[in-house]
């Protein structure tokens, strides 16, 4: 066990965490290649940091891989990037099996390419029993496309009378958006010295711990996990509270 990872408070873990891996295509033109190469060489930090949390015991991952925006960059890399996700999760599905992680994806599928979208209800079927590492993947995901599609819905039920306006709650726009089975994530991180939040999860992380790194993606390890685990366990999460208040009676 490294040293970072031997000062991880286990009973003080984060319960889901939540990142933007940002940053392949500098980490690629900062060595004067393609971006693509950067994208290659982000699949390999995937399966570290995966394997990083399933071995912490992390119960929820989730991780922002291609935004409704990320449509509009040249075609020659959606399409590289479309090609690299089904590659990637046709080769990786039975360790994901293995090691009894089970894949969600949130996102507006039906948006990727037929090929893409078989491939990944495969891997969800495949892995759909296991009960490990929750690994959400967020494809062709944003928040604010979530939060109209929440809404739509929404407005269907009051519209055909099964909800009355009044009973629209909190706890109730919750259950209608993607993540409806997951809880919000404690951390949030986003690599590659960006500070936005990019329409992710904007009504989830509400109280989120927001950890910021500089590191590209493509050279994000478990020892960089660990520092911002470590980081977010320094944190005095007040929930709007006093600081005396939390002392008194933790959360
Ligand atoms: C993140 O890296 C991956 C995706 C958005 C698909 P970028 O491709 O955004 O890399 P930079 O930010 O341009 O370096
Ligand atoms: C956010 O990164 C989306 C993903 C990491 C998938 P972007 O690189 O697309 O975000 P912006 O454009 O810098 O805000
Ligand atoms: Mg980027």
């Amino acid at each position: 066990m490294s040293s970072l990872e031997a000062k991880i408070d286990r009973q003080k873990l984060p319960r889901h965490i939540a990142i933007i891996m940002d940053g392949n295509g500098r980490w690629a033109q900062e060595k004067g290649q393609d971006r693509l190469y950067g994208h290659f060489h982000g699949v390999e930090s995937v399966r570290d940091i995966v394997e990083g949390c399933a071995e912490l015991g992390i119960g929820y991952l989730t991780l922002y891989a291609f935004s409704t925006e990320n449509w509009d960059r040249p075609a020659k890399e959606v399409n590289g990037l479309m090609e690299l996700l089904v590659d990637t999760i046709r080769k990786e599905v039975e360790t994901l099996n293995r090691n009894n992680i089970k894949l969600h994806v949130i996102g507006d599928r039906a948006m990727l390419p037929d090929y893409a979208q078989q491939e990944l209800k495969e891997a969800l079927d495949m892995t759909g029993v296991n009960t490990g590492l929750q690994l959400v993947m967020a494809l062709s995901y944003s928040s604010r496309w979530e939060m109209v599609e929440a809404v739509k819905k929404i407005a269907r039920e009051v519209q055909e009378g099964r909800l009355q306006s009044d009973e629209i709650s909190q706890e109730l726009i919750a259950r209608y958006l993607c993540t409806s089975e997951f809880p919000d994530p404690e951390l949030m991180i986003r690599t590659s010295g960006e500070y936005r939040i990019s329409n992710f999860l904007l009504y989830q992380l509400a109280y989120a711990e927001l950890y910021f790194t500089d590191v590209r993606w493509p050279d994000f390890r478990k020892e960089n996990l660990y520092e911002a685990i470590l980081d977010y366990q320094q944190r005095e999460r007040r929930f709007g509270k006093t600081s005396a208040q939390i002392q008194e009676a933790p959360l």
